[in-house]
């Protein structure tokens, strides 16, 4: 049974939580922003992500209150200063980045509050988180209201300006996803921790033009063993094996006597092994019997 919603006919707390238990993991862009009078505020924002890499830009959105419509401390500063500094939360900082959501009052520092080291930046006057891994120094290009009701949006454009690594999460120069241990906001209270069997990798459609799933032969498209994950690694094969490139792979396998499901298993182990052409050949195998 599939519940089908109108967002106009439920409450927007009821919508707020759909959107975001649906909507996850969600990066944290972690605000250094400053007021005219230059008081530092710094506050986590999940509406976040990066969406151009030339020009380099980050939008996030400080939203007005679904309780008394008040706009963020961090979206008043960026209208004041169009200056913010974006941190990247990691696992080791996680729990001081929650204690800084509470709703101070303004002016009050969280980088005082929740314990982080203020450090200067070089290009814009909010500074950085000393304990972040990467913070990017930026200009705030446009702000954009999305409404003025209860739960709105402010998207904040930021351009990057300037990128601070901490060198303990690079290897060989270049960013490490696994050093990083980076946190994602999920819905109500959950967070995710991207490290160990969280992280996985699938090749890449970008160089190669996968066949698809549609070019698979209808036996193995339609079997009872293989899931929609499998179908999706198996199309993204460049091509089907040829009759001599089947007979080859398999030259390793006891196969007598093995019935079209046992070898789609035989086959589905091989694929989770990373070894797709041999899965593919086999599986082939199995359409030839
Ligand atoms: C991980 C996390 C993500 C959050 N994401 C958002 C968000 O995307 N938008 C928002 O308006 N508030 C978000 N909040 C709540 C704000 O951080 C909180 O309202 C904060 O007090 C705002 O501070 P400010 O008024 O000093 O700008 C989030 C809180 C946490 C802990």
């Amino acid at each position: 049974m599939i519940q089908t919603i109108d967002p106009n006919q439920i409450s927007q707390p009821d919508l707020h939580n759909i959107l975001l238990t649906a909507v996850a993991p969600r990066p944290i862009c972690f605000a250094s922003t400053v007021d005219k009078h230059g008081n530092v505020n710094l506050s986590p924002f999940s509406f976040f992500n990066v969406f151009s890499s030339n020009p380099p830009i980050m939008i996030f959105s400080p939203a007005r209150s679904g309780r008394d419509n008040s706009t963020k401390h961090t979206h008043q500063n960026v209208k004041e200063v169009p200056e913010v500094v974006i941190n990247i939360v990691n696992q080791g900082i996680v729990e001081q980045m929650s204690l800084s959501s509470t709703a101070y009052d303004k002016g009050v520092n969280e980088f005082v509050k929740a314990g982080f080291t203020q450090v200067p930046s070089k290009t814009v006057s909010p500074p950085r988180v000393g304990e972040a891994p990467v913070s990017f120094e930026c200009s705030v290009e446009d702000v954009i209201e999305l409404a003025q009701t209860p739960g709105a949006g402010n998207l904040i454009l930021a351009k990057v300006k300037l990128i601070h690594i901490n060198e303990e999460y690079l290897t060989d120069g270049l960013l490490d996803t696994q050093k990083l241990d980076l946190v994602g906001r999920m819905g109500g209270s959950w967070y995710v921790h991207a490290n160990g069997s969280a992280l996985f990798e699938i090749p890449k459609p970008i160089r190669t033009k996968g066949i698809g799933v549609d070019a698979l032969p209808q036996g193995i498209r339609q079997s009872e063993v293989l899931t929609g994950n499998n179908l999706g690694r198996l199309g993204n094969l460049e091509r089907l094996p040829s009759k001599e490139e089947i007979m080859e792979s398999l030259q390793d396998l006891e196969l007598e006597d093995a019935s079209k499901n046992e070898i789609h298993k035989m086959a589905q182990q091989i694929l989770e092994e990373g070894k797709t052409e041999k899965a593919m050949a086999l599986l082939m195998h199995a359409e030839m019997l």
